[in-house]
Parts: structure tokens; sequence; C-alpha cells
């Protein structure tokens, strides 16, 4: 079998494949997803595993930024991941997941994430368990008491705001020194703005986008720089708690909506896990932001079976990483899934008693201080 990108003459076959992994999906759908993929496709970003001329499996990269603690960086996200059910359990997945990760290094993102179907394969070839999408379920009225002190100005948001949104999510994210959170690029936001099931509103340093598919309301995303605009976005979903009596929402662990309930005793949030790796060990730590008072210098070996590993020194002070590849055999053992999973701030304790770190650990109160993060994300792909 051979791997190749995918072009324009393969969507009718990569469709198929997606209706046999994830069941048939309405036409509307599939056209919105011939929309997406089209223009991307010259990019690289959408490859195959071919038997002959058969395709036999797919997977997409998707380009997102991505923040950790406030700092940008190029993210690739995975989507899309099928096998056709006949080649199934024979190593096709297996095989096209290490090109993936090869062609994510030869695009320049240094780190990728995916939301799993199941986790044995991603982790086989080292991602790991980093973050979540946390769903919580609340009363609409208790987000419509929420209201805001002084008036916000509030307008309907569409396509032509794709690049304000951009804009904003950069100046947020950044200022709250989020950790997990990703952002389309502008062209994909257009799409996903002119989507006419949603409802979609701005402010000058938030935005909310909402649904109402059912009896419950889902807010997909809410994003706020300011108390008066986080208010005024969750009274506006609030709103309609005459006739919506529920309210399924995205937000961070730490949303600070979450403080303004007035009851906040027994609440419903359900995960939908994230798996995150490392591409690109220097270049994934040197993009990262750190605690601008925190300082760390750490000798860490990192076995990677897909991408060759190394030992490398890790000098982290003033917010920012510098690593050089060094020769000494001391230092902390991690395998690439320890290290990804370091990389998203899960203690070092729990990392040794899981099995992905070991050796010395004299550097483990540094790293955990360094890499510290409650990563979330809002959006799910
Ligand atoms: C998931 C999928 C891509 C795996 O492809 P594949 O070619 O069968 O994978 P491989 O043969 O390389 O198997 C890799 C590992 O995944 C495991 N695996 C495969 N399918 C699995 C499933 N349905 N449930 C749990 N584990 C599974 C295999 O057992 C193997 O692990 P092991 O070596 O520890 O036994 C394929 O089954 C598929 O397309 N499924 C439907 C769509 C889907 O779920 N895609 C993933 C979206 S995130």
């Amino acid at each position: 079998m051979d791997i190749r990108d995918v072009t324009p003459d393969d969507l009718d076959d990569v469709l198929d494949l997606r209706r046999r992994s994830f069941g048939p999906s309405p036409e509307a759908d599939k056209e919105r997803w011939r929309q997406a993929v089209l223009p991307v496709l010259g990019e690289g970003r959408y490859i195959g595993v071919f038997d002959g001329s058969r395709l036999a499996g797919a997977a997409r990269l998707r380009g997102f930024t991505q923040w950790w603690h406030g700092r940008p960086q190029p993210m690739a996200g995975i989507a899309g991941v099928t096998v056709g059910p006949e080649d199934r359990g024979r190593g096709v997945g297996t095989r096209l997941m290490r090109a993936v990760i090869r062609r994510g290094v030869a695009l320049g993102d240094a780190v990728s994430a995916l939301y799993p179907a199941t986790t044995p394969i991603y982790r086989s070839v080292g991602y790991e368990h980093a973050g979540a999408q946390h769903v919580v379920t609340l009363p609409a009225e208790a987000l419509r008491a929420i209201r805001p002190a002084t008036e916000v100005k509030v307008r309907r948001m569409g396509p032509a705001d794709a690049a304000e949104v951009v804009s904003l999510l950069h100046r947020v994210h950044g200022a709250a020194r989020a950790s997990g959170p990703a952002s389309w690029d502008v062209d994909t936001w257009r799409l996903w703005l002119g989507n006419p099931d949603d409802f979609l509103y701005l402010t000058e340093d938030g935005y909310v986008i909402y649904r109402w598919p059912g009896a419950d309301i889902e807010v997909d995303s809410l994003v706020a720089g300011s108390e008066e605009t986080l208010r005024t976005l969750w009274s506006l979903v609030g709103s309609g708690s005459s006739v919506a009596k529920q309210v399924l929402a995205s937000v961070a662990p730490d949303d600070p909506m979450l403080w303004l309930l007035r009851e906040w005793t027994r609440v419903e949030v359900r995960q939908v896990r994230w798996m995150f790796r490392v591409l690109d060990v220097a270049t994934a730590v040197e993009r990262r932001g750190y605690p601008e008072h925190v300082s760390c210098d750490a000798v860490v070996s990192v076995a990677d079976a897909v991408r060759g590993g190394g030992t490398w020194r890790l000098e982290i002070s003033g917010g920012s990483g510098a690593v050089t590849p060094v020769t000494s055999p001391d230092g902390v053992q991690l395998s690439v899934n320890g290290l990804s999973a370091l990389y998203a701030g899960i203690p070092s304790a729990t990392l040794r008693l899981s099995g992905l770190m070991s050796g010395d650990d004299r550097y483990d109160e540094a790293l955990d201080s360094a890499f510290a993060a409650k990563p979330y994300m809002l959006e799910h792909w």
C-alpha cells in the first residue's frame, strides 16, 4: 500500500470511506465538507493510503492555532481518520498515523491534537490524554440573572467578521494566559460564521456562538475579555429562559461565568477528552509560553519510535524556553506520550505512577511549575 496526498478526484472515495466509518450524513453536510476541503487539498493536509488505485484509508491535518500559557503556535488538528472496514485490524490505521505525524512536522507544526473515537491507536504512536472539552448543563434562568451593570453594545456577526474573531481570540487567550484553546484560520471561520443554524453575536471584546437544535440551547463558544461583556453575552443566551429551560455550554474549567452564578452547588459537566502530541521537541518547547517568574533547567530524554527521540537540556526562564541537544545520559526519562502530557500540564507525580516518566527526579518540581496548565478546548472538530 502507498501513502500519497488526496486529490479532488479522490473526494467521492473519501466521502464513501467516511460513510462506512461514521455512518450516513445529510447531503447539505457533505456539500459543506466539500467546500471546506477542496481549497486546502493543495496544502498537503489530506493524505490517503492506497491499495493500487483503491482508497483504503485517509486522514486530515487541519491547520489550527493553539495557545499554551497565552502564546499562540501552529497546531495540526487531526480529523477524519478512517480505514475501510475491509482493511481494518491489519495495521493500516497505524501506518497512516505515522505518516500523519511526519507530514505535520514537514508542514511546520510542532504540536498536534485530536479527539479520539478510540484511544489505543493514537497512544501507540505517541499521543497522550491531555485535556478536555468541558460541557456544563445549567438552568437558562441562572444565566439570565448574570446581568451587566452597564449596557454593552452587541451586534449580530457573520462571515465578514472572521478576521475580527481571530484577532479577538489572540487578545483574549493571550491576556488570560490560556492553555489548550484553538482557533481555525480566517477562511474556515468565514465558513463557520455563515452557518444559518447558528446565532452569532459580537461585542468589542467578545463573541458568542450558540444554537437551538431541540429543547435545550447549546453554546458552542463564548469568549469575553471583560466582566461586562461576559455578563452581557451569558445573559443574552439566558434570555431564552421563558422557552428553553436548560443550556449546554462548552466552557473553560475555570470559566469566570461559573463564579458569577448565584447558585453553584451541583453542576453536571461532561468531559470530551482530547489527546495531544509533541511532534518536534525543541520547536514545541521554544514556541510555548511559561509563567514569567518560573525558572527550570532540566535534562530530559525522550523516547519516540516515530520521530527518533533524543536528549535535550531545557532552560526555561522569563516566560520563554530554550532547548539544546546534549549527550549526557542523566536526566528525566520520558516516552513521547509522557513528554506530551507534561507539556500539557499533567503533573510529574501522575506521569511517574502511570509509567510515562522515570529516572532522575530532581527536576520534577521545576518541570511541574514551568509546564503547569489546566488545558481545555471550547471547540470540537
Ligand atoms: C480506528 C481505525 C482508524 C483503526 O484503523 P485500523 O487499520 O483498524 O488500525 P490498526 O490495525 O493499525 O490498529 C491499531 C490499534 O487500534 C486498535 N483498534 C482498532 N480499531 C479499534 C476499535 N474499534 N476499538 C478499539 N481499538 C481499536 C487495534 O486493536 C490496534 O491496537 P493493538 O495493536 O493494541 O491491538 C478504524 O478502525 C476506523 O476507521 N474506524 C472507524 C472510524 C473511527 O473510529 N475513526 C477514528 C476517529 S478519531
